[in-house]
């Protein structure tokens, strides 16, 4: 049952309209949109969602969309206290403080879809790694020879050691930075780069050049209008020739949504060499 109709005697039609239908849970935190018009109602939205989620300790109310590089959004505290809280996925755990780093628990799924492709001894990138969910999912999940994280944000990197240690990944490197300094630094190729960029991954593409092996693969996640939608997959293989890479979308799927008729989406690309 969805909070609207847990509220369905405690608020009129018109106020109902204006709630959305779901709101996310991370560990014993819930994160739930209540719009100004509202705000006179939080105490009845927050004793609906304790009656049915009996282990929340915290109800965070956002306030302000996800923005900055870092990918986080502002909040008040509507119930409870602390701010940090362990979310599970896949058997791993990721401590994490939604005020503080972005995570979002629904990715857990397309995570779980990566770490089924990468096989036996594959080196991986996580580029914008956050506090470490694809390179730890993929550390446990599949048996790659090493993992490297690389994340800005520094309160994103204290908590992405957190959990290696936590989760025991051991095959995972953290690198502490920027992309643009750090992907040039490092020695090799990969066998799969990750590029889950906080706004216009097309802008990072040019520091695949000479890193990903003939044959390997690239995850680009980028948002998109649902009308461009079926145009996506040869857009960013034009996106990918500019940077002088040949690369073929072999793959495409929507992994969330981000505002009305917008969405995330997935491209995975076979990387055929470059010009
Ligand atoms: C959308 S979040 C994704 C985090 C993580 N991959 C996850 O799924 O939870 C993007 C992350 O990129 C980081 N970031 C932004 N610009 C960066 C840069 N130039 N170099 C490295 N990390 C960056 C942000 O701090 C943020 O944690």
């Amino acid at each position: 049952m969805s909070l609207k109709e847990d509220l369905r005697e405690k608020m009129s039609e018109e106020e109902l309209k204006m709630l959305r239908r779901s709101f996310e849970i991370i560990g014993d935190i819930a994160i739930v949109e209540i719009p100004e018009e509202l705000v006179s109602k939080k105490e009845i939205i927050v004793q609906a969602i304790l009656q049915r989620h009996r282990h929340l300790k915290t109800i965070l109310r956002k306030v302000g969309e996800v923005n900055g590089i870092y990918r986080v959004a502002r909040y008040e505290i509507v119930y409870g206290g602390k701010t940090e809280t362990i979310a599970r996925e896949h058997g791993c755990r990721f401590i994490v403080d939604p005020t503080r780093v972005y995570y979002s628990s629904k990715l857990a799924t397309e995570r779980a879809r990566i770490a089924g492709l990468v096989k036996e001894g594959e080196r991986v990138l996580v580029m914008f790694a956050g506090v470490g969910p694809y390179a730890i999912v993929i550390a446990k999940l599949a048996k790659p020879s090493e993992v490297i994280g690389i994340e800005l944000n520094s309160a994103a990197v204290e908590y992405f050691r957190k959990n290696v240690k936590l989760n025991k990944a051991e095959n995972v490197r953290i690198y502490e930075g920027d992309v643009n300094e750090i992907v040039p630094r490092l020695e090799g190729e990969f066998d799969r780069i990750l590029m889950p960029a906080p706004y216009s991954a097309e802008n990072f593409v040019h520091l695949l050049r000479g890193k990903v092996r003939k044959g390997g693969f690239v995850h680009y996640y980028t948002f998109e209008s649902e009308n461009f939608e079926e145009l996506l997959a040869r857009k960013v293989e034009g996106i990918f020739l500019k940077n002088g890479i040949i690369a073929k979308a072999v793959f495409m799927r929507r992994c969330g949504s981000f505002a009305p008729y917008v969405n995330r989406y997935v491209v995975d690309l076979q990387y055929v060499g470059e010009l």
